[in-house]
């Protein structure tokens, strides 16, 4: 079969008024655009494949049914689900956000986040996954390309349950290293595969402990694009400290830092409300 990519930047869809690409992945694409009927801010997300799998199709009703039943403040929210030609799109909430992610890349000389804008962030960020947690939903993808911030009112969001799972534990069958899920740069060691350990709400710690690093240094804790030495680094290798790297960062943020991305989930925190506490 022959993958037809989709060609155009803009997309024609029923009720919608289509603004701007902001997103294109080899996987997605994401628009800015109106809901016509009521004028509402929206953002569409589709999959880029012109003939998705039906395991694709399937994984993506998935992501939606998980969003919606999410009713979390710092979630956003999913309107609705509607086909598009062979493909699906979902009609996500808008709330002027824009991923840190994104923030990061837009700051021309990637300059550390404060912390005095850190903390705040963080407490936050780790209060919405606690909530996730609670309804018994592990994110797997915690990374700052899926948490969405608007500086102007302060509201944080996390987006992109597209591989989470309603399990409390999974078993993570060994993959080869192209068809790894989730982001690698930020994945637990027992999410790559390669500890024979059962992946539970923890591995979202280490990939928040990864998330903080990078927001509070301005860089990776394991810098390297070569994805056999990363999966290695994660599995085996520890981190410099991030007061070592940014003396104004104090020890004990540090410390929490180091907790999160514990190689064994048990040396982690156990529990979002005790990382928040800590914070
Ligand atoms: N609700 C939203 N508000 C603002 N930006 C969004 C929103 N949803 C997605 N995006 C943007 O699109 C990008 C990709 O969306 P995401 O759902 O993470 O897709 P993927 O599954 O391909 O990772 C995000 O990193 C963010 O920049
Ligand atoms: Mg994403």
């Amino acid at each position: 079969m022959t993958l037809i990519w989709r060609e155009s930047s803009m997309i024609a869809l029923a009720g919608v008024a289509i603004q701007s690409k902001i997103y294109e992945s080899s996987n997605s694409l994401v628009y800015r655009g109106i809901r016509v009927q009521d004028g509402r801010a929206i953002i569409v997300k589709m999959l880029k494949l012109d003939y998705p799998s039906p395991q694709e199709l399937t994984r993506y009703r998935q992501e939606y049914e998980i969003t919606r039943s999410l009713n979390i403040e710092g979630v956003v929210k999913a309107y609705s689900q509607q086909d598009y030609q062979r493909t699906l799109v979902i009609l996500l909430e808008d709330f002027g956000g824009e991923s840190l992610e994104r923030w990061m890349q837009e700051r021309s000389d990637f300059c550390p986040m404060l912390l005095p804008d850190f903390l705040p962030l963080a407490i936050n960020i780790t209060d919405i996954l606690g909530r996730i947690h609670a309804a018994n939903i592990v994110h797997k993808d915690i990374n700052p390309g899926n948490i969405v911030f608007n500086p102007e009112t302060g509201i944080v969001k996390i987006i992109d349950f597209g591989i989470a799972t309603r399990f409390n534990h999974t078993n993570p069958t060994f993959k080869s290293l192209h068809v790894l899920e989730g982001t690698l740069a930020y994945l637990s060691p027992e999410q790559t595969g390669r500890m024979n350990r059962l992946l539970d709400y923890r591995t979202d710690f280490y990939s928040l402990g990864v998330t903080f690093y990078q927001l509070l240094t301005g860089q990776l804790p394991f810098p390297t694009k070569d994805v056999l030495e990363l999966v290695h680094c994660h599995i085996a290798k520890q981190p410099p400290p991030t007061y070592d790297l940014n003396a104004t960062i104090p020890k004990p943020i540090s410390d929490i830092i180091l907790k999160l991305m514990a190689k064994n989930a048990e040396d982690r925190y156990q529990s979002a409300w005790g990382i928040k506490a800590d914070l």
